[in-house]
């Protein structure tokens, strides 16, 4: 199959009229939002959300997530809306948050993996929210990568893994936010993030006096609430190794570090901040993820940077930690799970 990138330049362009046939006529398409790319068909049509899995080889145990452009969609998902989410829908959406409510019948079971819930998400990318009004449909779409790959934020990185799988790549830029929508679970008493985000756990104090963080991310050895997150994921083609702890002594770490490799005769890359990269010598491949002080530009970065080294064969990544506060906890549940947590204390 020929895949064709086509560069979205207004929010009238006619190519996203001819996305949203291909997602009613059962394709699959790629699309951008605002949080990364993803790979999108009809939510309501079991064989089109298949065909999902296929392209990704996604395990069928890992559900997919539905995208809707209006609270009138959310009624073609779910029965009932939970007051938690109700509210959290009216601070964060449309935005970068996904709710887990009780599904209706209707939705596949290809969909949700069998469970009797199912993820729903409201993108405020308009190339996103217009591709969606058109098709008329909730969109079934996980991250446009191959499965246990960075998630793309960028075109050109979506059509490295899906030339070939799929039709139509609709080109909007990079993604804002870099990571992947904030899951809360909105069945319980209390919400509880599966997967943290850009709207982050201090976020939701601000309207909830209690927010829980699902204690397998947390924790070793539980096994995560959000199926998909027991996987390893965002795994670049090199072996990374994780450095966290005190910010102040990352300089002497990495420099250690990279007499040791380079002993060793291996070709070591570094994954960190400018400030750190600043105290290193010019000798290995490096990638500069942003200022230690600008958490978001770094979550907005770090795929591009996981996926930096792929064609420079290197033998491994060394990659600087950040604060776990705020966006940092979404940054560094990131890290550990492309490193497999093989992580450095510092
Ligand atoms: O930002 C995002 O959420 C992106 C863009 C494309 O919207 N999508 C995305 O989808 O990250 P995906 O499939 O790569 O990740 C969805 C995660 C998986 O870990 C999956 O297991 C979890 O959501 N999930 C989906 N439905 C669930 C459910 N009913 N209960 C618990 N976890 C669920
Ligand atoms: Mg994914």
């Amino acid at each position: 199959m020929e895949t064709r990138i086509v560069k979205v330049e207004t929010i009238d362009a006619p190519i996203i009229k001819k996305a949203a046939q291909l997602i009613r006529d059962g394709e699959v398409v790629a699309f951008p939002t605002e949080t990364v790319y993803g790979l999108g068909a009809n939510g309501l049509n079991e064989e089109a959300s298949a065909k999902i899995y296929r392209a990704k080889g996604r395990p069928s145990d890992n559900p997919l997530i539905l995208h809707i452009d209006s609270i009138r969609m959310l009624s073609q998902i779910a029965d009932t809306v939970p007051h938690m989410a109700t509210e959290i829908m009216a601070s964060f959406c449309p935005g970068p948050v996904t709710l887990i409510i009780k599904k209706k019948a209707v939705i596949p079971d290809t969909i949700t993996g069998g469970l009797d819930t199912v993820g729903v998400r409201m993108p405020s990318n308009t190339i996103a929210h217009q591709l969606i009004e058109l098709a008329g449909v909730p969109i079934a779409a996980p991250s446009a990568n191959i499965s246990g790959r960075p998630s793309p934020t960028t075109a050109i990185d979506v059509n490295k893994d899906m030339q070939g799988r799929i039709p139509l790549i609709l080109d909007g830029g990079a993604s804002n936010f870099g990571v992947e929508s904030t899951i809360i679970d909105c069945t319980q008493d209390i919400p509880i993030i599966l997967r943290p985000g850009a709207i982050t756990k201090e976020m939701l104090l601000k309207i909830f006096p209690e927010v829980q963080i699902d204690s397998a991310l947390l924790k070793k050895g539980q096994v995560p609430r959000a199926p998909g997150m027991k996987y390893r994921h965002y795994a670049p083609k090199a072996p990374v190794l994780l450095f966290t702890g005190a910010q102040g002594a990352m300089p002497e770490a990495f420099k250690d570090a990279l007499v040791e490799y380079e002993k060793a005769g291996k070709k070591v890359a570094v994954l960190g901040s400018t400030e750190l990269l600043a105290q290193l010598n010019n000798c290995m491949d490096r990638f500069d993820y942003g200022s230690k002080n600008d958490l978001q530009a770094i979550a907005a970065n770090l795929f591009t940077g996981l996926r930096y080294f792929d064609d420079r064969d290197v033998d491994i990544i060394l990659a600087e930690g950040t604060t776990s506060k705020g966006i940092g906890l979404a940054i560094m549940n990131r890290l550990k799970k492309a490193s497999g947590q093989n992580l450095r204390c510092v």
